[in-house]
């Protein structure tokens, strides 16, 4: 068998062009910056007085102090050092000592969303089309928590291709015969869809008794984002959860990421208590899931040398993430 020659910028410190969170929403209140690194950026992130949130390139176009270390004056951020002052556009509005504003000079700020709990960047040429959904929920009024912060020993990409990993599944989480056979669809060159076509085998009594729950197919999905987003779909035909898994590579060349509990927004007093349970469901669901393969995490060394016929959906996430445009964070025009 022939190994993935394809492995280009699947193991690379470089992330490719994406959302990627950057700090929990809680953790950055109106008045605050905080210093944040994504694939080798350093970043400083604020917060308005006004909760408007803010990406600068760290490091200050005047002297390159931090700016993590300024101070969010209102709207704007002032640097430590010299006092520059810089609005949200990044465009420098006051040099103390001359008296005047800084003419075209700027900080570089980022496209920046925050959604689910989450603040997210786009460090591309042009901000991204669409923060990561589960597509079934597109379009929908949605309730999320935010649910576990975790580390693991490895880079992102090996987190990813656990969740399409079809064989683990069997010899890591015990599930029976062919339940989960996955068919791959991207979708543009951003997103790539894989959907649970296998069958429940009824000679086993787990098949038997899931059975009961489906009309088709174990009910099982799985939409990567970008870079580093994953949302996995399961649960019962009358109801489905949803969890997203936000990552990032950290300095280390671990993964940092946070799973996040999704489900339709129903209405009323009634509503709000189904979605709570759905969403305290997903989260216990989700977390078995992550524990199952956590020493894997922590000790392998990715090299993909042997693909099997089995590994199929895991060569599909590989292509789709090598074709994608790596961050390149010079040529960023604002
Ligand atoms: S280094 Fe920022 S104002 Fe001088
Ligand atoms: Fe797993």
């Amino acid at each position: 068998m022939s190994g993935m020659s394809e492995l280009k910028q699947f193991n690379q410190p470089l992330l490719v062009e994406g959302w990627y969170w950057l700090l929990p929403s809680h953790q950055l209140k109106p008045g605050q910056v905080r210093a944040v690194e994504l694939s080798g950026k350093q970043l400083a992130v604020w917060r308005s007085a006004s909760g408007k949130v803010h990406v600068f390139d760290a490091h200050c176009p005047h002297m390159g102090a931090h700016l993590a270390e300024g101070r969010v004056m209102g709207e704007s951020l002032r640097c430590f050092f010299h006092n520059w002052r810089f609005e949200a556009d990044g465009r420098c509005s006051d040099i103390p000592c001359l008296k005047r504003d800084g003419g075209g000079i700027r900080a570089q700020s980022w496209p920046v969303e925050e959604h689910y709990g989450l603040i997210w960047i786009w460090p591309g040429t042009q901000a991204g089309p669409f923060l990561p959904m589960p597509p079934e929920l597109a379009a929908q009024p949605l309730r999320w928590q935010l649910g576990n912060h975790f580390i693991k020993g490895c880079h992102p990409n090996v987190v990813m291709i656990n969740a399409i990993d079809e064989h683990h599944f069997q010899t890591v989480h015990k599930l029976p015969g062919h339940i989960l056979s996955l068919t791959a669809t991207p979708q543009g060159q951003h997103t790539l869809h894989f959907r649970n076509t296998g069958t429940l085998p009824r000679h086993h009594w787990l098949g038997r008794l899931l059975g009961r729950f489906y009309r088709g197919p174990l009910y099982y999905e799985t939409t990567y984002w970008y870079g580093h987003v994953g949302v996995a779909s399961f649960g019962p035909d009358f109801l489905h959860l949803h969890v997203m898994f936000a990552l990032r590579r950290t300095q280390e060349g671990k993964t940092e990421g946070w799973a996040i509990a999704l489900t339709r927004r129903h209405a009323g007093p009634l509503g709000w208590l189904r979605d709570q349970l759905a969403l305290l469901i997903t989260r216990v669901g989700a977390r078995y899931f992550a524990l199952g393969d956590t020493r894997v995490f922590q000790t392998i060394r990715f090299d993909f040398r042997n693909p099997t016929p089995a590994d199929r959906s895991v060569i599909a996430f590989i292509r789709h993430y090598e074709q994608q445009t790596r961050i390149n964070w010079e040529n960023h025009d604002t």
